[in-house]
């Protein structure tokens, strides 16, 4: 056993304090490493169908790289970009206005930020205080929750679930919840359930949001890839912006998920609070890239030519799923399935997703992420590597083979 540090008693109480760093529970990503080193281990024949990766799997378009090439040789673009360059706030409104309809001051309504994630451990930041509510969608992105527990405030959980649509259920947050919330995160595309937003629902939003004085943050990581007709913006409903913001990335849509940037669009009041927060938390992304992403917001080819690849894959997916008896269809967006998990595998019972995951691992070396937060469902991903169709073809020729010999039952 190791021996603690002088400073063990110094870790602050909101990542466990005196205790940090000691406690043994394993978390679900840890678990799912561990299973699929044990199945390469155990079946070094048997190659693994891994279905758990969320992250894109191309480069950023040839222009794209191109452009931060050439922009990384500029001595202009040496320095501190701080709250970000005029060129890249002016591609994110135009982008904005082409896809989306929407009009934005890029000065004032817009501000990048270094990936989304830190967007959400800094918007908490702009309005928490000790007590104050965030009211946040499980399954979901968990950082904006993370930091409202950090600032002392608390975490009221929305359920997701299938038989709403995967909506929050607004008007059963108790009277005494929304009283002390501040914040509405709200995530359209949802990420993992696959679920687009309607007018409608935001139009709800609007009005809770109004009705009980709450800003809204929508994340809009996975908007570029929406299936169903067009895709919808918040800021697109009348009133949206007097309420709240949404945060864009280039992660999802553009093939830029490594190069950090995203931006926060919308009331110019609670972007003027980010952008302070911001600039006492970093110094800017580097400008060459912010420059890149300006070349890559401005061709909407690219994400375009995203969206086809990763619904094309959805539909190969969908198609060897249902086919050994999953109940799916493809989503209204994001790159992920997520699907019932099975219950048993012949006469393997499951008591939750994790249990099947596990087991679909540890048999077949089938990798998929386990949901067992609003129900239990399994995450399969299409951003697996595949160089053409026809490798497409054969993994899920491969995925079917393999999962009907388990004898699923739901
Ligand atoms: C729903 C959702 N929001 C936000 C993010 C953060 O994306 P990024 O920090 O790359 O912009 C992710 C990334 O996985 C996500 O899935």
């Amino acid at each position: 056993m190791s021996v603690d540090p002088w400073f063990q008693s110094l870790f602050a109480e909101r990542i466990g304090g005196a205790n940090y760093g000691k406690s043994d529970a394993i978390y679900k990503f840890e678990k799912i490493k561990r299973a699929k080193r044990q199945a390469l281990a155990e079946h070094p024949e048997r190659k693994l169908l891994d279905f758990g990766i969320g992250e894109n799997d191309d480069m950023a378009d040839e222009s794209v790289r191109a452009s931060l090439k050439a922009e990384a040789d500029k001595v202009e673009n040496r320095g501190y970009a701080d709250n970000g360059i005029q060129n890249y706030k002016d591609a994110a409104a135009e982008f904005m206005k082409r896809q989306f309809g929407v009009t934005l001051d890029p000065v004032t309504e817009i501000c990048h930020c270094i990936g989304s994630k830190p967007a959400y451990a800094m918007l908490p930041a702009c309005f928490i205080n000790p007590g104050d509510v965030t009211l946040m969608t499980v399954p979901g992105y968990p950082v904006a929750g993370t930091w409202t527990k950090y600032l002392g405030g608390d975490v009221h959980r929305l359920p997701l679930l299938k038989e709403n649509g995967f909506f929050p259920d607004l008007a059963g947050i108790p009277a005494d919840v929304k009283k002390r919330a501040k914040l509405l995160v709200i995530n359209y595309p949802n990420s993992p359930t696959g679920a687009v937003a309607t007018k409608d629902f935001y139009k709800r939003v609007i009005d809770f949001a109004r009705t009980n004085e709450i800003v809204v943050v929508q994340d809009a990581a996975h908007i570029c890839l929406s299936y169903q007709g067009e895709p919808l913006s918040f800021l697109q409903i009348d009133g949206a912006k007097d309420v709240g913001v949404e945060v864009h990335s280039m992660s999802k849509g553009f093939n830029m998920i490594g190069w950090r940037l995203g931006f926060v669009a919308g009331h110019p009041k609670i972007v003027q609070a980010y952008a302070d927060v911001k600039d006492n938390s970093d110094s800017g992304q580097f400008m060459a890239i912010q420059h890149a992403a300006a070349a890559a917001l401005r061709n909407p080819a690219i994400p375009v030519a995203v969206k086809a690849k990763y619904e094309r894959r959805l539909k190969k997916l969908v198609t060897a799923l249902k086919a050994v008896g999953f109940q799916c269809e493809v989503p209204g967006g994001t790159y992920f399935l997520y699907t019932s998990s099975p219950k048993a595998a012949g006469d393997r019972k499951f008591a939750n997703a994790e249990e099947a995951s596990q087991y679909l691992i540890h048999e077949q070396s089938v990798c998929c992420v386990p949901w067992d937060d609003a129900g239990s469902f399994l995450r399969f991903s299409v951003t697996y590597i595949a160089k053409d169709e026809a490798e497409e073809d054969a993994l899920m020729a491969e995925t079917m083979n393999r999962l009907k010999g388990m004898k699923l039952t739901f």
